[in-house]
C-alpha cells in the first residue's frame, strides 16, 4: 500500500482489504463516482441529518471513499473542519479534486487504515462513516482506535451500515440472477464484508467493547439507485467485487448466461428515473464513554 504520508510498519492491518479498495474496487468506484454518490441518496439524507454536524465540529470521516460525506460535513462545520480517511489513493484523489472544485478550504484527506492509524488523541467531536466501517479485520481494535481520536467523554460516533443481506434486494436479486437454477453460493459468514455490522447484537457488542455507550439503531428503508438505465447499471453491478467473485467461479458459457440473466433483472428494475432496488440500512449512533 502506497501511503500518502509515512505510516510506519504497523500502519496497515487490513492488507487484503487494502489490495481490493486501493485496487479494482477503488478504480471502479472512482469511475462511477457520480452513480455511487447518487446510489444511496435517500439513505444519505437520513445519515446527514443524524450526523448533525455543528459549525465548530472537527469531523473524522472513516472510509470516506470519494468524499461526498466529508464535503457535506465540511460545509456544515463552517468554523471547524473535516478529515476523510480511506484506503484508496484513487478515490481520495477524486475527493481532493472535488473539494477544490467546490472551493472547500476546511477539508483534508488522508490515505490510512483507520484501524491502526495513530490519530491525535481526543481531536474530533464526531466521527461519521457511511458504509465504511464493515471491513475491519479486528473491529473492536478499530473502533477503540477511532474512539481514542474522539473527544472524551461524549464524542459522537454516527455510522451507516447495511442491515442483513436478506433484507437487501440490491444484493439478493443480483446473486439470484447470477446463480440462475444453481444454488446461490453462501456469502462469507464472518470476517470483513458489507454485512458484518448488520446484527445489532453483534455491532452493539463491538461498540460497547470498544468503549462506546448510548448505542442506538435507526431503521432506514429507502431504494438504492444503480444508474439511469440498465446498461449503466450493468457496468456498475458487474464491477462490484461480489459480482466479480461469483462470475470468476463459472466457465465462459455459464458466465455469459449469468450476465444475460443479470441484464434481465436490471431491466426489470428500470423505473421512469433509473434502475432501483429495495435496500435497508441502520444508522448507528453512540458516544464515547
Ligand atoms: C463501500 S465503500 C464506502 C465509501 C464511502 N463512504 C461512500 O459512502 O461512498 C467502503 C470504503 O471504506 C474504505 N475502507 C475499508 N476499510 C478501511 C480501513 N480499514 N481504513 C480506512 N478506510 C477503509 C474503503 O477503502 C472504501 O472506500
Amino acid at each position: 500500500m502506497d501511503m500518502a504520508e509515512p505510516q510506519g510498519a504497523a500502519a496497515c492491518a487490513n492488507a487484503e482489504q487494502a489490495a481490493e479498495w486501493d485496487g479494482p474496487a477503488g478504480a471502479h468506484r472512482t469511475r462511477h463516482a457520480a452513480v455511487f454518490d447518487a446510489e444511496a441518496r435517500p439513505h444519505n439524507e437520513r445519515f446527514r441529518a443524524a450526523a448533525g454536524v455543528s459549525a465548530r465540529d472537527r469531523v473524522l470521516d472513516v472510509g470516506c471513499g470519494t468524499g461526498q460525506t466529508t464535503r457535506d460535513a465540511a460545509r456544515a462545520a463552517v468554523d471547524g473542519n473535516a478529515l476523510g480517511v480511506d484506503l484508496s489513493a484513487q478515490m481520495l484523489d477524486h475527493a481532493r479534486r472535488r473539494s477544490r472544485e467546490e472551493g472547500l478550504t476546511n477539508v483534508s484527506f488522508l490515505q490510512a487504515d483507520a484501524q491502526v492509524h495513530r490519530f491525535p488523541a481526543a481531536s474530533f467531536e464526531v466521527c461519521i462513516s457511511r458504509f465504511g466501517t464493515m471491513f475491519f479485520a479486528d473491529p473492536v481494535a478499530a473502533f477503540s482506535n477511532i474512539g481514542h481520536a474522539l473527544r472524551r467523554p461524549g464524542g459522537r460516533l454516527v455510522l451507516m451500515v447495511w442491515q442483513a443481506r436478506d433484507r437487501n434486494e440490491w444484493t439478493t436479486a443480483v446473486r439470484e440472477a447470477l446463480a440462475g437454477d444453481n444454488p446461490v453460493p453462501p456469502p462469507p459468514a464472518e470476517g470483513p464484508h458489507p454485512f458484518s455490522l448488520a446484527d445489532p447484537a453483534v455491532a452493539g457488542g463491538i461498540l460497547a467493547a470498544a468503549g462506546f455507550a448510548e448505542i442506538s439503531f435507526t431503521d432506514v428503508r429507502e431504494p438504492i439507485y444503480y444508474g439511469p438505465d440498465p446498461a449503466v447499471a450493468f457496468d456498475v453491478v458487474r464491477g462490484l467485487r461480489s459480482t466479480r467473485d461469483l462470475l470468476a467461479g463459472l466457465d465462459a458459457g455459464e458466465a455469459d448466461r449469468a450476465q444475460d440473466r443479470l441484464r434481465a433483472t436490471l431491466a426489470a428494475h428500470q423505473a421512469a428515473d433509473g434502475v432501483f432496488f429495495d435496500a435497508r440500512s441502520w444508522i448507528i449512533a453512540a458516544r464515547r464513554r
